[in-house]
């Protein structure tokens, strides 16, 4: 069954919450202490207010599965995003990304690059955006948008 994104809001707070400190998505972040709720609150109200972040809930029949928080800064699109402990390895960090993408290229005209910094010893992270042909540079993994169309233009001999 295919899985959608939609917005964060309020309510979603205990949620995020809920996955935040788990200990393999807190050592994937390069700031790795311990979320305390009220801080997560702030942070989160904070979030919901900000024009060029979109906090998305990554759902499968209704049932939340993961999250992506997409920022953008210029014409770059920076990613955060786990898949719920209990639902990992299932491939739906894969097709988060290739949401992911969609989402980037419908709601963020200006957008020319999406990009994610990624651990070294994180390999499900960079195998799920590898697989969504995005290319890594010392740590850094971007995708350009509309690469796909820009080749098919120039094979053809078109502009
Ligand atoms: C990284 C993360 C999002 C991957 O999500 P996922 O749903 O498990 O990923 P997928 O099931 O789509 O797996 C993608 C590939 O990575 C592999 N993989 C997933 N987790 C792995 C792990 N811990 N170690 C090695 N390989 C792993 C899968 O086997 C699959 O490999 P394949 O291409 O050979 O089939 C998830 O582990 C997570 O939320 N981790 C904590 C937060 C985090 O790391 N966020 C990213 C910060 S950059």
């Amino acid at each position: 069954m295919e899985g959608y994104l939609r917005k964060a809001d309020e309510k979603d707070v205990e949620l995020l919450f809920s996955w935040v400190n788990d200990p393999i998505t807190r050592n994937s972040a390069f700031d790795s202490h311990v979320i305390s709720y009220d801080e997560h609150v702030n942070w989160f109200q904070k979030i919901l207010k900000t024009e060029n972040i979109h906090q998305l809930i990554f759902e499968k029949e209704g049932v939340p599965v993961g999250q992506v928080r997409i920022e953008t800064k210029g014409d770059a699109a920076e990613l955060d995003y786990s898949i719920a402990p209990g639902f990992r390895m299932m491939g739906y960090g894969k097709e988060l990304i290739a949401l992911v993408k969609q989402y980037v290229e419908t709601n963020f005209r200006d957008v020319k690059e999406i990009v994610a910094l990624v651990k070294a010893e994180n390999i499900g992270s960079q195998k799920m955006l590898l697989d969504n042909d995005f290319s890594p540079q010392y740590g850094v993994y971007s995708y350009t948008l509309g690469k796909e169309l820009n080749e098919v233009q120039d094979n053809s001999g078109n502009l």
